[in-house]
C-alpha cells in the first residue's frame, strides 16, 4: 500500500480563507476587528521567524497584528506588566508569548498571567483544565490543526484506536484529550513505553510527537493505519541539512493508509488554527457565534 498524502499546506491554506472570509464579515456586519498580539522577548533566530510568519498572515487575514519586541534582558516585572496592558486592551482579542522565553523569567507565572478568553495558545492552566474536563476552552494550536486534518480525512473518529506518541503539555497532552473527546480509545506513549513497536501497532491513528529525528518506522504502523507527523527536526544528510519528521517517512508511507508529510504536513496548520483561535476568542469577547468548523 501506498499511503494518502494529507496535504497540511493546502488544508491550512483553506483554514485560512475560511478565516479572512468570517473576519471580513464581522467588520461588515459588526464593525469588529480581531486583533492579535504577539509578545518577543530576545532574539531566538527561530522565534524572530515565527513571529514574522505569524504577523503576516494575520495582516492577511484581516486582522490586526500588534508586534511586542522586548530585549533580552527584559524584567519579569515590565513583562508582567505588558501581559496585563494586553489583557485590558478591548483591540487585542489574542494574546501569544513567544516561547522559550529566557532563562531568568518565569514562563509558567507570565502564560498564567494573560487572560484566559484570550490565551489563543491554550497554554494557561484555567484552559488546560477546561480541556480536560471536556468544557469549552482555548485548545492548543498544533493539537487543533491535526485533529482538523484527521476529522476531514475519516469523518467520524468515534471508537478508533489512537496512539499519541510523546507527553508534553503542548502537543501530547492536549492532543489526547481532543482524541479521548472525539471518542478515539486513546493510549499516550512517551520514551519509557514498553514495546513501543507493539502499542504503535495497534493504532488506527498514530499520532508521533516526540521530537526525535525518524524514530516512528515502517515497522511500527498498522497496515493502513492514518499517520500524523508532528515532528520538525533539523538533520544533516548527505552533506546536507534537511527538515524531516519524527516519522520515517518512507517505510511508514509503504504501510499506512494516510500520512501527513514533513515539511507540508502539521507544520502549516498551527499559525492557521492561531488565527482560527483568534477569531474564536474575539466571537466569543463579543458574544457572537463561533466559527463552524474552526474549534474543537
Ligand atoms: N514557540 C514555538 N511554537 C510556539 C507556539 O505555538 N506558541 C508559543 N507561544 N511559542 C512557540
Amino acid at each position: 500500500m501506498t499511503a494518502q498524502v494529507i496535504d497540511g499546506k493546502a488544508f491550512a491554506a483553506r483554514v485560512r480563507e475560511q478565516v479572512a472570509a468570517h473576519v471580513a464579515r464581522l467588520r461588515e456586519e459588526n464593525g469588529i476587528q480581531p486583533g492579535l498580539a504577539v509578545v518577543l522577548v530576545g532574539e531566538d533566530p527561530a522565534s524572530q521567524v515565527y513571529v514574522r510568519n505569524k504577523g503576516t498572515q494575520t495582516h492577511d487575514a484581516g486582522m490586526a497584528s500588534f508586534e511586542h519586541k522586548l530585549p533580552a534582558d527584559t524584567s519579569e516585572t515590565d513583562l508582567l506588566a505588558l501581559v496585563r496592558a494586553l489583557n485590558a486592551d478591548p483591540a487585542v482579542h489574542g494574546i501569544l508569548v513567544q516561547l522559550p522565553l529566557p532563562k531568568h523569567l518565569n514562563a509558567e507565572l507570565i502564560i498564567n498571567t494573560i487572560d484566559p478568553a484570550k490565551d489563543v495558545d491554550g497554554f494557561h492552566i484555567s484552559n488546560v483544565g477546561l480541556l480536560g474536563t471536556g468544557q469549552k476552552s482555548m485548545v492548543p494550536c498544533t493539537p487543533l490543526g491535526c485533529l482538523m486534518m484527521l476529522r476531514d480525512h475519516h469523518g467520524s473518529l468515534a471508537g478508533m484506536n489512537a496512539v499519541v506518541v510523546g507527553r508534553s503539555n503542548i502537543v501530547g497532552k492536549p492532543m489526547a484529550q481532543l482524541l479521548l473527546g472525539d471518542s478515539c480509545t486513546v493510549t499516550i506513549a512517551h520514551s519509557r513505553t514498553r514495546d513501543l513497536a507493539a502499542v504503535c501497532r495497534g493504532a488506527d491513528i498514530l499520532v508521533a510527537a516526540v521530537g526525535r529525528a525518524e524514530m516512528i518506522t515502517g515497522d511500527m504502523v498498522k497496515p493502513g493505519a492514518t499517520v500524523i507527523d508532528v515532528g520538525i527536526n533539523r538533520i544533516e544528510r548527505d552533506g546536507k541539512i534537511r527538515l524531516v519528521g519524527d516519522v520515517d517517512y518512507a517505510s511508514a508511507a509503504a504501510v499506512a493508509g494516510a500520512i501527513t508529510p514533513v515539511p507540508g504536513g502539521v507544520g502549516p496548520m498551527t499559525i492557521a488554527c492561531l488565527l482560527a483561535n483568534t477569531l474564536t476568542a474575539c466571537c466569543r469577547a463579543n458574544g457572537l457565534p463561533e466559527p463552524e468548523g474552526l474549534t474543537a
